[in-house]
């Protein structure tokens, strides 16, 4: 299908309730899919987000809440899916990693890599870290800690079944290199070509012993092991989409997914395990892997290991859905780390949403009730300051594109800053042309013209914040009405 457009989130571990960073992923894919149903229209643009539910970390945090892992999953699914209704999110389809859908695939996805050679099984002997579910040789190690989250390893000897990784090494060097807009942003991209060019991969491990794990997909040649969680739960980008014919060939109209946005955390599955897993299956990679960076709390990331996680219910409840929206696409540009405070959020709130945009709508429609009796005045002569803004609302749309669309796009905090250059120039416009003089000396045809500009700015913004923030949008619209307008409470009073 062409035109169309496939995006998705990573599948988010059930252990624990979502925090904010788990939210930063969903927003911005929530806003880039709202943005390209109105570039392509609705029914081309497919938004998938979904639960990572296997693995250790879930046979864990199960076993202390007293429950077993598919009745721990089920309770802890709800908090995800409310979460996105909370946030207005416009996901199209969820999904778990424990439905049949997606476990049939990942059975078939095995059994065609088994025939073909590429999985095998050999004996293991190594390092292994058991809360990241990872493999570590040797040299990785640190003091027999975990390189990544420097808990202590665990030395096992166990049979395996291994992914041939390194069979495809040269290979995905290779479409890196000649796909500059695969992994992005551009650090990202330098990071996994020098991990992959210094140093040679080892097969993956992609099973685990039914004695040290039970929960997991099955491996549909050995009824001794499970699934590796990772490689599971990758699957899910084509098994929500698609499916394999009798031949092992994949079929679906919305692959390959255009861009999977996902945290610098896990990097290294997405932009090296996935597209191995793919092109060992014969099947296209994903056009773009998009990176982006950490909430952090003060210096360190914002983890439940670390136990600093900020609720985003408690931040909506105190600040409304779209100010958290706002926030987070705004403050930081995407594929950099931020810091999270709430003193960051009331200054952007006091700063862009109270003084900036909400004083325009209120100023403008103020002005309309006082001058034109709440109707809204017809076009008519512009001066030239007049005619900067109506140029600048023409070509609005257009800076937007520029920097949220094509393989450089997802500048999230770029095009808010575009909507708010026009904003400025109309409080500006305001402040220069003096309405109330006008009003003074009679001349009503410049207080016409002039007030019907700033009606043109405000729908102008209110279509473009759209993605970024639904409902402010549709209470700007509510508010200006079509030829009357119906003036309600200011959008952001101050805190
Ligand atoms: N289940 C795996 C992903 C499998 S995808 C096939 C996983 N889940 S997770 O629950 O740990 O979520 C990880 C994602 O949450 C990160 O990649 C990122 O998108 C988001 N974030 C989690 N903490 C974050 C921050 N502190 N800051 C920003 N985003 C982060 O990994």
């Amino acid at each position: 299908m062409d035109n169309k457009f496939y995006i998705t989130t990573p599948l988010y571990y059930v252990n624990a309730s979502p925090h904010i960073g788990h939210s930063y992923t969903t927003i911005a894919a929530d806003c880039l899919a709202r943005y390209m149903r109105k570039v392509l229209g609705e029914k081309n643009v497919w938004l998938l987000t979904g639960t990572d539910e296997h693995g250790q970390k879930i046979q864990r945090a199960a076993q202390d809440a007293g429950l077993n892992p598919q009745d721990f999953s089920d309770k802890m699914v709800l908090k995800f899916k409310q979460l996105w209704k909370d946030l207005n999110i416009s996901y199209n389809d969820f999904i778990r990693t424990t439905e049949k859908r997606h476990i049939d695939i990942v059975k078939r996805v095995l059994e065609i890599l088994y025939q073909k050679g590429d999985i095998y099984q050999a004996q293991y002997k190594g390092w292994y870290c058991t809360p990241c579910e990872t493999f570590w040789t040797e040299t990785q190690t640190q003091d027999q800690n975990c390189p990544d989250c420097k808990r202590p390893l665990e030395h096992i000897t166990e049979t395996n079944y291994f992914f041939k990784l390194s069979k495809y090494q040269n290979w995905l060097i290779d479409y890196i290199n000649n796909n500059p807009h695969f992994i992005r942003p551009e650090i990202r991209r330098r990071e996994v070509l020098s991990f992959l060019e210094l140093n040679e991969l080892t097969d993956l491990c992609i099973s685990r012993p039914k004695e040290r794990l039970s929960w997991g997909i099955p491996l549909p040649f050995s009824k001794n092991h499970v699934n590796y969680v990772w490689f599971d739960a990758l699957v899910n980008y084509i098994s929500a989409v698609g499916e394999f014919d009798s031949k092992g060939e994949y079929k679906s109209k919305w692959w390959p997914a255009d861009v999977h946005l996902i945290g610098k955390d896990i990097l290294r599955q997405h932009a090296i395990y996935w597209p191995i897993i793919l092109k060992a299956l014969n099947i296209e990679s994903p056009k773009t892997i998009f990176a982006h960076g950490w909430w952090l709390i003060g210096e360190s990331k914002m983890s439940k290991s670390r136990g600093n996680v900020v609720s985003p219910v408690e931040m909506v409840n105190k600040f409304g859905i779209d100010v958290y929206r706002y926030f987070l696409l705004r403050d930081v540009p995407f594929g950099l780390d931020g810091t999270f405070s709430e003193e960051a959020i009331i200054k952007r709130f006091n700063s862009d949403l109270a003084n900036d945009l909400g004083n325009l709508v209120y100023r403008t429609l103020t002005m309309i009730e006082k001058y034109f009796q709440g109707i809204i005045p017809d076009k008519g002569k512009l001066d030239q300051q007049g005619h900067k803004i109506e140029d600048e609302i023409n070509s609005l749309g257009a800076h937007i594109a520029a920097n949220l669309e094509g393989f450089i796009g997802y500048n999230f905090s770029a095009s808010l800053e575009c909507i708010w250059e026009l904003i400025n120039m109309a409080n500006k416009y305001i402040e220069d042309t003096k309405p109330w003089n006008l009003a003074k000396e009679n001349k009503t045809e410049e207080l016409r013209s002039f007030i019907r500009l700033l009606v043109d700015v405000i729908r102008e913004v209110a279509d473009q914040i759209y993605p970024f923030m639904p409902q402010t949008a549709e209470s700007i619209k509510d508010q200006l009405g079509k030829d009357k307008i119906k003036k309600g409470k200011p959008l952001f009073p101050r805190i």
